[in-house]
């Protein structure tokens, strides 16, 4: 059984994600933003998953990558597939990755389509098309994962073609409402989006026993996952507003998170109150750089310290400068929490790495010295280490995530 996922914006995030959860083997790049998985569709997680936009089924593969075939193809199938839905207007959409087709070709396409379906009495309406690709937002107000929509998606693969339904995208109501509606934020510390937090959880945990990805996925979308589930504390040494500590908990951890700054320890309180009232969030006032924090901690995942927030390009001294305290406090911190982690323990941590030139970064120097301060890094197959930088253009600090575990 496999599952197609689209990628969000930095695919090779979601690469990594995917290869930690399931593992290289059962991963496979697709195209330029798109992955199969070896992973039964209902073990697959995807509300749980940062790097993934939409989730879909694989249904045939072609043998071409004509879009004249494809079209073919697709004036053939639909409209008996038109005849297993339920009665009512079929909405359709068309999206199509690494293909040689313009938005004019698509949409003659579907042109071509819709006279197939209304042949057989049904009425159909198609969603135009601004990119090659329907946004997720578009998906979500055009219903096409209802029962009567069908958005398919071509995903170029070698010289064939991958033919998805899209079954699933990504929340982005509730993305939103995580991001923007909690009571307490604060743009000082940074604002750690909830997907990518997710990411950098994934990332910590490594792989997913089966018996418990099926567990949750027997869960409804939107309940609780009991703790009793996954069985393990998440640490957020440098917890800020608490963005990781609330991802943590809505994928079934048990959480706790301590911050320098007392007011960030309250402003976490409220935001997880907010979140879920119900919730005693173990949280505490500490200096990452000599806390103790009380075991267990099964793993850590956390956006340390990121120095000064430039909004433009530093002088070289103050650059300087703003790595050396950057890498003595995060340095600090690795060295504390060492002795505090089981052999074996691991980390997910979002290091600041600063834009010197476009899509060129300067990274702290700790970097080079891990194994001397007791941790291996771990490489992925399908993501190189300097290409874990979430940034957005321009942005002059960008977060590197490293994996590493305790020797
Ligand atoms: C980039 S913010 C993390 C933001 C967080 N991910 C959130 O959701 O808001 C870094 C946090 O580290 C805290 N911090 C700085 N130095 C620290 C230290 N030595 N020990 C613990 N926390 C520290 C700051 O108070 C700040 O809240």
């Amino acid at each position: 059984m496999q599952s197609v996922l689209i990628l969000g914006r930095q695919p090779v995030l979601g690469l990594a994600e995917l290869e930690s959860l399931y593992g290289a083997a059962a991963v496979r790049s697709v195209s330029s933003h798109a992955a199969v998985v070896d992973v039964d569709p209902c073990l697959l997680a995807f509300d749980r998953l940062g790097g993934a936009v939409k989730f879909c089924k694989l249904l045939t593969t072609l043998d071409t990558i004509q879009w004249k075939k494809i079209e073919t193809f697709l004036i053939q199938n639909t409209p008996e597939h038109s005849k297993m839905m339920p009665e009512g207007k079929m909405t359709l959409g068309l999206s199509a990755i690494g293909l040689d087709v313009n938005i004019r070709q698509m949409e003659a396409t579907g042109l071509s389509i819709k006279k197939g379906v209304r042949k057989t009495g049904r009425p159909v309406r198609l969603v135009p098309n601004k990119e090659l690709e329907l946004g997720t937002a578009q998906v979500l107000h055009n219903k096409l994962t209802g029962p009567n929509g069908w958005e398919l998606v071509f995903i170029r693969d070698g010289q064939q073609t991958i033919v998805a339904q899209t079954v699933k995208i990504q929340a982005i109501e509730s993305y939103t409402r995580r991001d923007r509606e909690r009571p307490k934020r604060d743009t000082k510390v940074g604002m750690l989006p909830p997907k990518l937090a997710q990411i950098i959880i994934n990332l910590a945990a490594g792989p997913v026993p089966e018996a418990q990805l099926s567990s949750i996925c027997d869960i409804p979308a939107g309940q609780p996952i009991p703790k009793k589930i996954l069985g393990k504390t998440v640490l957020d040494p440098f917890c800020g507003t608490g963005v990781v500590l609330q991802e943590a908990h809505l994928m079934g951890y048990d959480v706790y998170g301590t911050d320098l700054e007392p007011r960030m320890v309250d402003y976490s309180a409220a935001n997880m109150e907010w979140l879920d009232p119900a919730l005693k969030a173990r949280l505490e006032q500490g200096d990452a750089t000599h806390h103790t924090w009380q075991p267990p901690i099964d793993l850590v995942a956390c956006e340390t310290y990121l120095g000064r927030p430039f909004t433009s390009r530093p002088d070289p001294e103050i650059l300087a400068q703003t790595v050396q305290d950057c890498n003595l406090i995060i340095k600090k911190f690795l060295k504390n929490i060492h002795g505090q982690l089981a052999a074996g323990a691991r980390l997910c941590i979002a290091l600041p790495a600063w834009q010197t030139h476009p899509h060129a970064f300067k990274h702290l120097p700790l970097l080079d010295s891990l194994e001397d301060i007791g941790y291996n890094r771990i490489s992925f197959e399908h993501a190189r280490d300097e290409q874990l930088i979430y940034y957005r253009e321009g942005q002059i600090v960008g977060r590197q995530l490293i994996v590493i575990t305790r020797r």
